[in-house]
């Protein structure tokens, strides 16, 4: 398959901006205009006034260290949100070409290429929320050129079929984009082993989730060198700041850390699920490989307000396809869950 027939021809002739510290980080540095005095303030006792590695080489080898992969097969984004928003860039012609999302599914794929002009399609998730690869086929034209798999999908909480995913990236002309945001909350092999065979694959990560760490805004792709390659051309040049580089190599070496927190999360997503199921006013509760439950409620927007008064806050999801009266519970602790199912069981009185 031919990847680089698939780039727009605009970003194959791009001519990508060269930054000063892609040449040197050493010396009497007086190539960026920066501040030579030093930063108004510190972090950890180190000065801020340098801009960052452009290339964020030893998180991307970290990163690929932690997946087995080569750092060339690794692109950080500010968030997988600034990955999506890219990936629809070097792909995705405005006004002539689409995309793919498969609903209901996580919404900023969509608000992605709207800002971006570019066309979606969408494929209806089954009534088990999964893959109907016929209606991708027929959704999918030539102008397709990204297809949006979320595994586990937010925020119908379950697994894509692996096999679905896999077929698709074989009979499919376009990039498979598989967003893999809460795969650690579900104790599967993830896509992640399949890059070598598909070079039109391309999987997402982030450590919003699993990691806790959304404040610092990092996520990443693993994907062929030829789509990182081209990713590395079309970002902003210094999209990942120092601070987050720093903590997010700081927190890859506490992978205890994310071990506790998954089975954490994962005991009060069964004990959530239980209880849910117990409550009057739920219809049903699906099941969930994520860190989230939805629920299905006899009144989603009555219910969402009435908690709300009284401080717990959950999602609203009613007005996407297939979902009238779902609302969406993000796993709290135990405390919070029990706040939760408090107030739940006081409406049903
Ligand atoms: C499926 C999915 N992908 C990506 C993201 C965003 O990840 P990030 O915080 O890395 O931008 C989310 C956030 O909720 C999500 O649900």
């Amino acid at each position: 398959m031919d990847i680089e027939a698939l780039i727009r021809p605009n970003i194959r002739r791009l001519k990508p901006y060269r930054s000063a510290r892609q040449d040197y980080t050493s010396g009497i540095l007086l190539d960026a205009n920066e501040n030579a005095f030093g930063s108004a303030v510190m972090f950890d006792g180190l000065e801020l006034n340098r801009y960052p590695d452009p290339s964020q080489k030893q998180l991307r080898s970290r990163i690929a260290q932690l997946h087995n992969v080569q750092p060339e097969n690794i692109f950080v984004g500010v968030g997988s949100d600034e990955v999506i928003d890219l990936l629809i860039r070097i792909f995705c012609e405005p006004r002539l070409d689409s995309v793919v999302i498969l609903e209901p599914t996580y919404g900023v794929y969509r608000v992605a290429a709207d800002v971006n002009d570019i066309t979606v399609n969408s494929s209806l998730l089954t009534d088990e929320f999964q893959i109907d690869p016929d209606d991708v086929q027929r959704t999918s034209d030539a102008n397709t050129k990204l297809i949006f798999c979320c595994s586990p999908n937010n925020p119908t909480g379950n697994l894509l079929r692996r096999q679905d995913i896999l077929d698709l990236c074989a009979v499919t002309q376009a990039i498979v984009v598989v967003d893999e945001a809460y795969v650690d909350f579900a104790q599967t092999e993830s896509l992640i082993g399949a890059l070598s065979q598909f070079p039109n694959l391309v999987v997402l990560r982030t450590l919003s989730k699993a990691w806790g760490l959304a404040a610092i805004r990092l996520g990443y792709a693993l994907a062929h060198p030829l789509i990182v390659s081209y990713l590395m051309k079309a970002k902003a040049p210094y999209n990942i700041n120092a601070l987050t580089s720093m903590e997010a190599l700081k927190a890859l070496e506490r992978a205890d850390h994310v071990q506790q927190s998954v089975a954490s999360t994962i005991a009060e997503r069964k004990r959530l699920f239980r209880e849910l199921e117990r409550v009057a006013c739920v219809q049903r509760v699906f099941p969930s490989d994520a860190n989230f439950l939805l629920v299905h409620v006899t009144d989603a927007r009555a219910l969402h307000q009435r908690l709300a008064q009284r401080g717990v806050i959950v999602r609203d999801r009613s007005s996407e396809p297939k979902l009238a009266n779902c609302i969406r519970i993000s796993v709290g602790t135990p405390g919070q869950n029990d706040t939760l199912l408090t107030a739940l069981k006081e409406f049903d009185k």
